[in-house]
């Protein structure tokens, strides 16, 4: 067991915190959002996860698992500290790191005993490096430290299995005092056999970008390939279902849809890409990616005009605001952009997300005209579009939304509706690679 403090109670601090908990560490999370360590230490998550609740009661009760707004102290009781806060794209695409740098800052005048200090943050290669160096630049030269690269991959909808399951887990060290402590914090999952890949620093940094840029291609990939099965009659989904029955590609992330979006593959492709950049290497594949990602939209927002190519007052009820189901994050998601251009040729927008309409409205469009249910937003529309694959989506009757339409449209860009469904009850449809079939 090993004393541990995250810094940034996010997406990715609170389920990792509340994880190392679980496999018998002494967890302090710390955040600078006052308000949001209040409401953890009166049971609160601030985010929808499904089975975060669970957890972390169970850790709190147990002792193992506490929150904390003072994190000058939280670093002072800790033997590891992971840093969790977030990178967002900067101005030219890069990561910034202001955060992260912010809270090595701090750590640097609280070193009073060796520390593991452990980005889990997503940081460009070379951060490492660029934290030992301020750190070292910045305490006594007495004080005893240690740089670690242990990247993240929990996917939100699904972040508390995959921590407490995960694929692999990923440490980049330059030392076997904190190999050795590494080790023991995730113990429990070797017990399990869980893949451990130990590197350096620059290659555990680069993992993360590796793995999220090539899934992003992948997504980018069978997009495409989707809108040509639309021109030509052909199933993507069939395509894809043959594709992943090789071995060597694996059927996952090849579903079709608006595009990538949340708070990850956007700005780390983006990020990738300037980090070539500084190092005269192009990254022409994910350049592709990206700019078949920002053409995605567009082609939903064509397939709605096709059914309808006079948008001027039209009512239009988007289904699904957040970038994926099971999350209630909206960062660029890709109903921002299609409620914009539905918005732009005068359509009158209505939205409906189960959980996520609250974030829509807080940090995209105050005045979003959202509804309560399915039924308040789809009444007297013309044109349904799906853009989010919640369960409760999938589970639509067509029959009923048929009655509650003016005219029966439907944009389907998530490919959850039965298409025989939507051809015996009459609909216009059209989906993402499955249209013409
Ligand atoms: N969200 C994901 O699915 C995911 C998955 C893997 C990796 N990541 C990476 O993990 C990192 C965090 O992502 P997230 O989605 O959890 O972000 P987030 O915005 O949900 O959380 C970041 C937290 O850090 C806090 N914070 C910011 N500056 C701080 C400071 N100086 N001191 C203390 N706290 C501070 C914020 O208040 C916030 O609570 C990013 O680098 C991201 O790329 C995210």
């Amino acid at each position: 067991m090993r004393k541990i403090c995250v810094i940034g109670t996010g997406y990715v601090g609170l389920v990792s915190g509340a994880g190392l908990a679980d496999f018998g560490n002494e967890v302090i999370c710390s955040d600078i959002d006052h308000e949001k360590i209040e409401m953890l230490n009166n049971g609160e998550i601030p985010i929808f996860e499904p089975g975060l609740k669970e957890l972390v009661d169970r850790n709190v009760t147990a002792g193992r698992l506490t929150f904390s707004a003072d994190i000058e102290s939280s670093i002072l009781n800790s033997e590891v500290i992971f840093i969790a806060v977030g990178t967002p794209m900067g101005d030219k695409g890069e990561a910034d790191l202001r955060a992260v740098e912010s809270v090595a800052t701090t750590i640097s005048s609280n070193l009073n005993s060796y520390k593991i200090i452990c980005t889990k943050s997503t940081v460009p290669v070379g951060t490492g490096s660029h934290l030992q160096k301020l750190i070292r630049s910045q305490c006594d030269a007495d004080k005893e430290f240690d740089i670690v690269s242990n990247p993240e991959f929990l996917r939100e909808g699904s972040a508390v299995k995959d921590f407490l399951l995960p694929d692999r887990v990923i440490l980049g060290v330059n030392s076997d005092r904190a190999e050795t402590i590494m080790r023991d914090v995730y113990r429990p999952l070797f017990i399990n056999e869980t893949p451990l890949v130990v590197t350096n620093i620059p290659s555990s940094e680069m993992i993360k970008y590796a793995s999220n840029a090539f899934l992003a291609v992948k997504i980018s990939f069978i997009n495409e390939m989707a809108n040509l099965s639309d021109k030509v009659g052909a199933d993507v989904h069939t395509i894809a279902r043959a594709m992943g029955l090789d071995g060597r590609i694996s059927p996952k992330y090849l579903h079709p849809g608006p595009g990538y979006g949340g708070s990850c593959f956007p700005k780390d492709t983006e990020a990738l890409v300037h980090t070539g950049e500084q190092y005269g290497v192009q990254f022409q594949v994910v350049k592709a990616a990206i700019e078949a990602n920002k053409t995605q939209r567009h082609v939903i927002l064509e397939k709605v005009q096709d059914l309808l190519p006079d948008l001027n007052g039209k009512i239009v009820a988007v289904l699904g605001l957040a970038f994926k189901a099971n999350t209630d994050d909206v960062r660029d998601t890709p109903a921002i952009e299609i409620i914009r251009g539905l918005v732009d040729a005068g359509a009158d927008v209505r939205a409906f997300d189960p959980i996520a309409a609250e974030n829509m409205k807080k940090y995209y469009y105050s005045d979003l005209d959202t509804r309560d249910s399915v039924v308040e937003t789809v009444d007297g529309a013309d044109l349904v579009i799906i853009l989010t694959d919640w369960n409760e989506l999938r589970g639509l009757s067509l029959e009923d939304l048929k009655k509650r339409l003016r005219t029966p449209n439907i944009v389907d860009a998530r490919n959850i509706l039965s298409i025989d469904q939507l051809k015996t009850f009459g609909f216009n449809y059209r989906n993402v690679g499955r249209s013409r079939i």
